[in-house]
């Protein structure tokens, strides 16, 4: 995070510049408002710090104009000593907080970091918000091709146009929160408010004034008002007590049909009888008017494959270290693993395999059993069919080959040592389009 520093004296600007220098920020400085409102825009990723008393512009006009480029920019004002009516007008006008000089410079640094630590979770939930709104950047970020993924795309897609409540099942990692996300992006409700709650996290008493409210001055609606014609998300919904399970359906039931809002229940219980045994059944039924049951990676079968190269691409970019190379019998041994912990593991053991291989020393097996003991290093065949295995690493080193020739055909030809039949009938087999990697 940056922090600008606007000031017409140099000596000033250049001290609080130095000192929030040391302290480890990146710093800028502009001797007038003019001047810093040219560099400042909407989503500037920083922190303003200004004098107040200035030639033209003064600190308080400038403040106005900042909220207006960006009403979520954390401007700090030095005012001059015992101005306390300045002071108060702006933080009514937004200003994050004043300084009173002469100033502590360690309370500046205390408050530019606290600033910059605001500034940092505004602007990554305007990214998320942004990003919810876009359901194609969603869908993209769901991977996998194996028949239980496409149909689980083709689900989303279609339960996001529709109207009723959706009941999300699936083990731990899975992908539920991910496809709740999805479910509201991509349909006519992308727009309006999308509110999540885990009814795991509250005691009864906190979920109700949660939920239904009422609530205290000064904080939000409750969040059955919020989700109003959006979607309200209701996470580990096992755990919702039985008397605010009956005014769950009570809302529902008011709301009649087509619902306004729609209920996403997302089930966190090991098995899906367990989700129905803990739910009043007229509540179950009204909520898993739709469902999606969320395929264990263990039953994705060469998913698992894309998955740990995707992600480890990915480490690896971050890491700036090379990307993995996945022998046959590591193929093997994650196409076997159990992944209890489903894709949050794989990814998990993803970034391992990266750390590992990067420091030069450990072995994808050795992490998979570390995670999962049951299983054996290097039993292949047990389990699956032989050609399973052989399909699923032959399409990773294809999809790989090609991501490493950008899509020249002619360079895979040559690197795999195939004529050019045999790949184009491999890659029609295995779903693969050059286009998607031009
Ligand atoms: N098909 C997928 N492709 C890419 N990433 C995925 C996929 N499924 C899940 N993920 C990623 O795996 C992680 C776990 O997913 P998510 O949090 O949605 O799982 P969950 O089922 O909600 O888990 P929990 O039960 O612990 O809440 C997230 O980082 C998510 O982005
Ligand atoms: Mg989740």
């Amino acid at each position: 995070m940056k922090i600008a520093i606007v000031d017409d004296e140099q000596d000033m600007r250049q001290s609080i510049s130095q000192w929030l220098a040391l302290s480890g920020f990146e710093t800028e400085t502009y001797a007038s408002a003019e001047e810093a409102l040219k560099a400042i825009g909407p989503d500037w990723p920083g922190v303003v710090v200004t004098d107040v008393k200035m030639p033209g512009m003064d600190g308080m006009a400038f403040l106005k104009r900042l909220m207006g480029v960006d009403s979520g920019l954390p401007v700090i004002l030095i005012t001059g000593h015992g101005d306390v009516p300045m002071a108060v007008e702006a933080m009514r006008i937004g200003a994050y907080d004043f300084l009173e000089k002469p100033f502590n410079p360690d309370r500046m640094t205390d408050l530019a970091k606290r600033a910059s630590q605001q500034r940092r979770l505004t602007l990554d939930n305007r990214a998320l918000r942004r990003e919810l709104s876009d359901g194609t950047v969603l869908m993209r970020k769901l991977i996998g091709s194996s028949p239980v993924m496409e149909r689980l795309r083709e689900d989303i897609l279609d339960l996001g146009q529709a109207d009723g409540h959706v009941l999300i099942v699936g083990e731990t990692g899975t992908g539920k929160t991910l496809v709740a996300h999805a479910l509201h992006a991509v349909g006519p409700r992308a727009g309006k408010s999308f509110v999540a709650l885990s009814c795991a996290a509250h005691d009864e008493e906190t979920l109700a004034a949660k939920l239904f409210g009422p609530v205290g001055e000064d904080q939000d609606k409750p969040l059955v008002e919020q989700a109003r014609g959006g979607t309200l998300v209701l996470e580990d919904i096992e755990s919702l007590p039985q008397p605010l399970q009956a005014r769950l359906l009570t809302v529902i039931n008011e709301q009649g049909s087509p619902a306004e809002t729609r209920i996403v229940a997302i089930c966190n219980a090991p098995e899906p009888e367990q989700c129905e045994a803990s739910l009043r059944p007229d509540l179950f039924y009204r909520l898993a008017a739709m469902r999606i049951d969320l395929p264990p990676l263990r039953q994705r079968g060469e998913d698992i494959l894309t998955l740990f190269t995707r992600f480890g691409e990915q480490f690896a970019e971050e890491y700036g270290t090379e990307s993995p190379q996945v022998t046959a019998q590591e193929a093997a041994q994650l196409l076997q693993a159990p992944w209890p912990g489903n894709v949050r593991q794989l990814i998990n053991i993803a970034e391992r395999a990266i750390l590992q291989q990067r420091r030069g020393s450990g072995s994808i097996a050795s992490l998979l059993m570390a995670d999962n003991a049951e299983i054996a290093p290097q039993a292949i065949g047990e389990g699956k069919p032989l050609k399973e295995y052989v399909e699923a690493f032959e399409r990773m080193l294809i999809d790989n080959t090609m991501r490493r020739h950008r899509g020249s055909i002619a360079g895979v030809m040559d690197e795999l040592c195939l004529p050019r039949r045999t790949l184009n009938e491999k890659m029609a087999k295995y779903g693969l389009s050059r286009s998607d990697y031009l």
